[in-house]
């Protein structure tokens, strides 16, 4: 009797252990992809140790972190930059275009600019997320077919409004468009700019949120 009561004791623990494990075991994980992890690790890698090492009007770390969440949110692919520079801006938006399938168009006027772009892409592990165009954006913008899922422009603050312009028909609903430098009066045609972008009929408009003292804007197309 005794052993029976024992042994009966020992099925109900086993029982017990049983429906534990059950109950608190995980979900299987959805397997990682190497080759995304690994990249994650190069292109952070990079930008962390490029930190403080931009010196040719690139954007500040912050501000190159917000377009690479904005792209990621808003699942964009088709990117546009103008003002490469030697690519900061770029890596980031690289980085989400290689999580969301997308591509990077990037204009420079600049050759020397360019060319160290394309070395840092390299670097980056990014370079097959980017076509970058050594031209000069005034013409190349109208050129461009689009349609244009994001937009970021950094490039000369007096054509602000005319690339706006050039471009407002080639974004495709649930596009974002934005623009660097807008906290600041570098010239008579940002503050045009900002007027124009904030009375799009249909078009939300918006600063960014954490961006550094040079300020983002951002207008977004509805779906
Ligand atoms: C503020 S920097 C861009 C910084 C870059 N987005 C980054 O974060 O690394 C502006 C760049 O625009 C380029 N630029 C100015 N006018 C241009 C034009 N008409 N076409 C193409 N690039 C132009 C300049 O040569 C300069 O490298």
């Amino acid at each position: 009797m005794g052993s029976t009561r024992w042994f009966a004791g020992i099925l109900a623990a086993c029982a017990y252990v049983s429906l534990a494990v059950q109950v608190h075991a995980q979900p299987p994980r959805a397997p990682v992809s190497r080759t995304t992890a690994e990249l994650d690790r190069k292109v952070q890698n990079f930008l962390d140790a490029e930190r403080d090492q931009w010196d040719y009007l690139n954007v500040p770390y912050q501000d190159g972190r917000i377009l690479h969440d904005l792209v990621v949110k808003g699942g964009h692919k088709a990117i546009l930059e103008i003002g490469t520079s030697t690519g900061h801006s770029t890596v980031w938006l690289a980085w989400a275009a290689a999580k969301t399938g997308g591509r990077v168009t990037t204009i420079e006027i600049d050759r020397g600019r360019h060319e160290r772009a394309l070395a840092n892409f390299k670097r980056a592990g990014v370079a097959e997320h980017v076509d970058a165009r050594l031209a000069d954006a005034h013409d190349l913008v109208k050129l461009l077919p689009g349609p244009w899922d994001f937009v970021f422009q950094d490039a000369d603050k007096e054509w602000y409004l005319q690339y706006f312009r050039d471009l407002e028909a080639k974004m495709a609903p649930g596009g974002c468009y934005t623009a660097h430098n807008v906290a600041r009066p570098y010239a008579r045609q940002v503050t045009e700019f900002l007027d124009y972008a904030r009375k799009r009929p249909g078009v939300s408009f918006r600063f960014a949120e954490g961006a550094s003292a040079e300020g983002i804007s951002i207008s977004c197309w509805a779906r």
